[in-house]
C-alpha cells in the first residue's frame, strides 16, 4: 500500500489526516487533538495545513458558522482511532 507519512513522530499517514479532516478536524490544531500529529516536533504542521488546504474539510462551513464541528460529530472520531 501506498503509506505517505504526514507526522513520523507518531507514525500518522495522509490517509488519516485526511480522514480527521472528513470527520471535523478543519485546522491542524485540530488534527493534532485527534491524533497527536504535529504535537511533538512540531516539522510536519505545515504538511498537515497544505492536506487541509485543498479542500478535505467537507464541515469548514460548520466551522464559519461558530459551530465546533468536532462536537457535532460526537462518537465519530472514537470509532476512527
Ligand atoms: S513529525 Fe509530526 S510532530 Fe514531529
Amino acid at each position: 500500500m501506498n503509506r505517505v507519512y504526514v507526522c513520523s513522530c507518531f507514525g500518522v499517514t495522509e490517509k488519516q489526516v485526511k480522514e480527521h479532516a472528513e470527520a471535523g478536524a478543519c485546522t491542524p490544531r485540530q488534527i493534532a487533538s485527534a491524533s497527536k500529529a504535529g504535537t511533538d516536533c512540531g516539522s510536519c504542521v505545515r504538511h498537515i495545513q497544505a492536506l487541509l488546504g485543498r479542500g478535505n474539510c467537507p464541515r469548514r462551513e460548520l466551522l464559519n458558522q461558530g459551530m465546533p464541528a468536532l462536537e457535532a460529530e460526537t462518537g465519530d472520531l472514537s470509532e476512527a482511532a
